[in-house]
C-alpha cells in the first residue's frame, strides 16, 4: 500500500473540493493489473476506470471483483514454488487468505468502478475518448510502453483541460531486451526521466509536484531478498491541448534483429 497510499493522498489533495461539483472526479488507471488501486479510488467516491490488456490480470481481477462474496473466502500460497531466500520453511509454505477486502463493500456507490479491456493506446487514442477524464493515474505503467511518448500523447488526449496526471514508478522499460527472447522486432524507445519530463512539458503539462520515493514492488516482506525502486512520483497538470499525429510521428519498427554470433 506504500505506492497506492501516496497516490491516494495525492488524489485527495487534488480533488479536495469535489463535493461541490456536479459529479465525482473521473479517474483513469491504465495498466490496472489486479485492479486493487481502482477499487481504492472508487472507495474515495470517485469514478474509477481501470484499463488492462493482459488476460491473466483481467481474469484474476474479474474473479475478485465479481465473484467473491466474503473476506478470506479463498487461500493461496504465493511463495510455495520459490525456494530461495526463505528464513524458515514455514515462510515458504505460509498461506494468504484472499480477498483481504470485499470490493463490493469498499466501492462507495453503484457505477463508480469500471474496467476496460484492451491496449491503452489503441483504446484511449480514439476520438471519443478526448477529454473524458479529470485525472489519469499511472502506477508502474509508463515503462511498459513501446514508445513512452505515445503514452504521454494518449494521457494528454484523455484528460480534460486542467486535468491531472499522477505518476509513480521506475523506468524499467519492458521492451528493452525483447530482442534477446523474441524473434519479432519490437520497438523500444527508452527515454531518461529527464527527457520524459521535458517531453511532457513540450506537450502542455506543467509539473506541480515531484518526489523520488523508495518503493518495494511485489515484496515478500519476510524474504531475504527484496526489490526497492527509487521511483519517480509526480503530479502534472494539462495546461494546453496537444495534437499528436501532426507533431510526433510514430517511428517505423526497427529492422529484424540478427544474431552476430552463434
Ligand atoms: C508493472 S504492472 C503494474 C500493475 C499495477 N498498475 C500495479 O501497480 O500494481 C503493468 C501492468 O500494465 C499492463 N499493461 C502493459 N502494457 C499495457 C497496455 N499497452 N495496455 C494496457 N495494459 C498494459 C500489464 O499487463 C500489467 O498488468
Amino acid at each position: 500500500m506504500l505506492s497506492y497510499g501516496r497516490i491516494l493522498d495525492e488524489l485527495k489533495t487534488t480533488f479536495k473540493d469535489w463535493s461541490n461539483t456536479h459529479r465525482p472526479p473521473r479517474v483513469l488507471i491504465p495498466g490496472a493489473g489486479l485492479a486493487r488501486l481502482c477499487v481504492e479510488v472508487a472507495a474515495l467516491g470517485y469514478e474509477a476506470q481501470g484499463n488492462e490488456f493482459s488476460y491473466f490480470m483481467l481474469l484474476a481481477s474479474s474473479f475478485i471483483l465479481n465473484h467473491t462474496s466474503e473476506r478470506h473466502q479463498f487461500t493461496v500460497h504465493p511463495w510455495m514454488h520459490t525456494n530461495c531466500n526463505h528464513l524458515t520453511d514455514a515462510d515458504q509454505l505460509r498461506a494468504v487468505p484472499v480477498p483481504d477486502v470485499l470490493p463490493g463493500e469498499l466501492v462507495a456507490g453503484p457505477g463508480l468502478l469500471s474496467m476496460c479491456a484492451g491496449d491503452f493506446v489503441e483504446v484511449y487514442s480514439a476520438p471519443d475518448m478526448r477529454g473524458l477524464f479529470d485525472c489519469v493515474v499511472t502506477c508502474f505503467f509508463i515503462d511498459t510502453a513501446h514508445n513512452v511518448l505515445r503514452y504521454l500523447e494518449v494521457i494528454s488526449h484523455t484528460l480534460t483541460l486542467g486535468g491531472t496526471w499522477i505518476n509513480l514508478g521506475p523506468l524499467l522499460y519492458h521492451w528493452a531486451d525483447a530482442h534477446t527472447y523474441l524473434t519479432t522486432p519490437e520497438l523500444s524507445v527508452e527515454l531518461s526521466l529527464e527527457d520524459i519530463k521535458e517531453a511532457a512539458g513540450a506537450m502542455g503539462f506543467r509539473l506541480v509536484r515531484e518526489e523520488s520515493l523508495d518503493v518495494p514492488y511485489m515484496a515478500d516482506y519476510r524474504s531475504m531478498y527484496k526489490t526497492v525502486y527509487q521511483a519517480a512520483f509526480w503530479r502534472m497538470v494539462k495546461e494546453r491541448e496537444w495534437e499528436p499525429q501532426a507533431q510526433i510521428a510514430t517511428p517505423p519498427p526497427p529492422p529484424p534483429y540478427r544474431r552476430t554470433h552463434a
